[in-house]
């Protein structure tokens, strides 16, 4: 009996041992990546490398972080484009009125800008909030705190009173330092957005809280020395900004408060936003968004998105000829960001997880 014993236990404990062992050679990164690899590598249209992710966890997530709408069937809910400059917003844009295979589909023409009008079946309540389908109705690429202030009305007033209104904002972001890098050739190339309100408590920024950086009408063949040392540049920690709720620091006006201060506001209360919207997308991972925002509304795509090389962009065309010194002022400038981007690459993969795991439990993993 007692030699029974004995070898039972060791059984067990050679095979935990095993199992430990294995664990640790096969997967050395922490097992919910080491999950997503495998479930990944069976499928040919989510690449598997972009789920080695090298950097410890900072963030935990709950189910109630899985976001899940029956777009589709809704009849009132309305989808809002957040679009953050040089994020492949248009792109995005684009896909949502001409490659949604939906009875609803948006009805396009070009003008020669592409205008679409994208509303349910037999009826003429709007679907979308977006550039392509109306224009910038609460200004030129208006951030999160414009758009609170003004979507519900906006929405009210084509659509009538909606009891339970839902708005479900999506957005993508991108890595920060190339996105910068990206808005710093549009400048030179002289691409402004000189008409964005900055709209924050009612009224606009005023010249005194957000100096130009450039005299005349465009910012034409700046350097990256003017670049990094105009203080009022929002190019800097655009995307923080643009999802934080700017009441909460007394909008653009900095003198009540230290920038750090400012600065850790500003990413708490973004990661916040962000982490309430229906949906984001990121632009290094075209396939992988496609993928959640098809299981996110349970709606589908035609055709599917497609990956541009990093070395096609505009951001490493400039940054070849940008030397370490700038690149490194440039990464401090936009600390915020960099942190933000981080959360919302975790929190992304855990979306992704999630549903790569329940069709592989219904089967529809190929
Ligand atoms: C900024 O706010 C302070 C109070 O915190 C106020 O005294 C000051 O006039 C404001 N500055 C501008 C430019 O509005
Ligand atoms: C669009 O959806 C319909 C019905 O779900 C499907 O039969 C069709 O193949 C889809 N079209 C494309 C281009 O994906």
């Amino acid at each position: 009996m007692n030699s029974l014993l004995k070898c039972f236990s060791v059984l067990v404990g050679s095979s935990l041992a095993f199992v430990l062992v294995t664990l640790v050679y096969i997967c050395p990164q922490r097992s919910m990546w080491c999950g997503i690899s495998n479930i990944m590598k069976g499928n040919s249209d989510v690449t598997s490398d972009v789920l080695t992710n090298t950097l410890p966890r900072l963030y935990r997530f709950k189910r109630e972080d899985i976001k899940i709408y029956n777009f589709g069937q809704s009849k009132t809910d309305v989808m809002v484009f957040l679009h953050i400059q040089k994020t492949g917003g248009t792109t995005f844009g684009r896909h949502l009125v001409t490659n949604l295979n939906i009875t609803f589909a948006c009805k396009c023409r070009r003008t020669p800008k592409l205008r679409c009008y994208c509303k349910r079946p037999s009826s003429d309540k709007i679907w979308l909030f977006s550039r392509h389908s109306l224009g910038w109705p609460c200004g030129l690429h208006s951030d999160w705190t414009e758009m609170q202030s003004c979507v519900p009305e906006f929405i009210r007033k084509r659509n009538g009173n909606v009891e339970n209104q839902k708005y479900l904002y999506v957005t993508f972001l991108r890595e920060p330092i190339s996105r910068v890098l990206s808005e710093f050739r549009c400048y030179q190339r002289g691409t402004t957005w000189a008409s964005s309100q900055h709209k924050c408590k009612g009224r606009q920024a005023t010249e005194k809280e957000l100096p130009p950086c450039y005299k005349g009408e465009t910012w034409e063949d700046v350097t990256i020395d003017s670049f990094i040392g105009c203080k009022s540049n929002l190019a800097f920690n655009r995307q923080s900004r643009m999802l934080a709720d700017l009441t909460l620091v007394n909008c653009y006006n900095e003198t009540g408060m230290s920038y750090k201060k400012r600065q850790k506001i500003i990413l708490k209360s973004a990661i916040r936003n962000l982490r309430s919207m229906a949906y984001f997308g990121l632009t290094e991972y075209q396939k992988e968004s496609q993928y959640l925002f098809e299981k996110t509304f349970g709606i589908k795509f035609r055709k599917s998105f497609e990956q541009r090389d990093e070395e096609e962009t505009r951001a490493a065309d400039v940054r070849t000829d940008i030397d370490q010194e700038d690149l490194l002022r440039i990464k401090k400038l936009t600390a915020n960001d960099i942190r933000l981007h981080r959360f919302a690459k975790e929190l992304f993969f855990y979306r992704l997880k999630y549903f790569k795991d329940r069709d592989q439990r219904e089967g529809l993993s190929r």
